[in-house]
């Protein structure tokens, strides 16, 4: 255990197999096989019936993981913690799935390898199928749940991993946790997320912020909040209304490793703009630096505790980190 290394990750100069980004697929494409209700179908013959509940109502829970190439063939990072939570979301809805944490894990494993995905993105899902119209689907609907898988690079683009991130408070507010269960990832949430995406976009902006009622921040909207203040790393929990990320828990470790000092509680706006540097974490942003709120320039790169934090995270999850492999579910054995 040693210091954080400060050390810029310089994608250009690392030797070859650490070059991650340049190695990555562009576009999303989607893989040819979806386990589908506990078997492995062809992804362009499988349908959702036009009245699925779920679509009707939001009523589905969802999970998204990444598979990144490592020395040994694909890794799933962080599998069970991500079925386990897609089953915790599940029950704060009621929902019975009908298949169990092993058998989605392996189910997930199977997949992964029949479609050959090296860098690729999971996205298990459980809905509440077709019904009456009601809104107690747990009474008459079955429940389905499929896992699908779809090459992915950087998600905001390589541009976002070395530079940043260019970001804006919503005028939406989040969903407070005694209105809707804001832990589960629930389709029908994203409802607010999806708003302040798309007030982002319009305002020019790579993404957005949502502050909580009383004017905490919440979360991004995709992804959970850091702010690094005389070299204390801050984050929020739950209270605050967020999805406690994953990625979120592979910073606080690493971070617990490293000696950095932590302190989780509500923050503002306000000490965003008066931090010394600002990032999100996320499964499918892994560690992106934000380099501009509300027009305020944010330091990120060099000499950042969050280009640390995004080394770390990225050789953790392609299998450079020895004392990281429980992090890691081999793909092909
Ligand atoms: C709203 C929201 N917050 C936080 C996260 C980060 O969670 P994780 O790191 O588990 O992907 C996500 C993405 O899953 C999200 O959608």
């Amino acid at each position: 255990m040693g210091p954080l290394d400060k050390e810029w990750p310089n994608f250009d100069a690392m030797p070859e197999a650490e070059v991650l980004t340049g190695t990555r697929p562009r576009g999303q494409k989607l893989a040819r096989w979806v386990w589908w209700d506990g078997e492995l179908r062809e992804g362009d013959q499988l349908n959702v019936h036009y009245y699925a509940n779920a679509l009707h109502y939001g009523t589905a829970v969802f999970e998204g993981i990444r598979c990144y190439p490592s020395a040994s063939g694909p890794v799933l990072v962080r599998l069970r913690d991500h079925v386990e939570r897609l089953l915790v979301s599940a029950r704060l809805y009621g929902m019975r799935v009908p298949f169990d944490a092993e058998t989605l894990i392996r189910g997930a494993v199977e997949l992964t390898r029949r479609n050959g995905i090296q860098n690729g993105y999971l996205r298990p899902l459980a809905y509440y199928g077709s019904g009456p119209i009601d809104l107690k689907p747990k009474r008459e609907c079955l429940v389905h749940a499929f896992i699908a898988v779809r090459e992915l690079g950087t998600f905001l683009g390589d541009d976002a991993l070395r530079n940043g991130i260019r970001v804006m408070v919503s005028s939406w507010r989040k969903v407070h946790h005694s209105m809707l269960p804001t832990m589960a990832k629930a389709s029908g949430h994203y409802a607010n997320n999806v708003l302040a995406a798309h007030e982002a976009l319009d305002h020019g902006f790579d993404d957005a912020l949502l502050l909580n009622q009383d004017g905490t921040v919440a979360s991004a909207t995709g992804c959970n909040v850091f702010f690094v203040r005389d070299g204390e790393l801050v984050t929020n929990d739950e209270s605050s209304s967020i999805v406690p990320g994953i990625t979120r828990d592979c910073v606080l470790d690493i971070a617990a490793e490293h000696g950095v000092k932590v302190t989780i509680r509500a923050f503002t706006r306000e000490d965003l703009l008066r931090a010394d540097e600002v990032f999100f974490t996320g499964t499918a942003a892994e560690v992106t630096p934000v380099r501009e709120l509300d027009g305020v320039k944010l330091p990120t790169g060099k000499g950042t505790l969050g280009a640390s934090f995004q080394r770390a995270y990225l050789r953790a999850v392609t299998g450079k980190d020895e004392e990281r492999r429980a992090w890691l579910t081999p793909v092909n054995g």
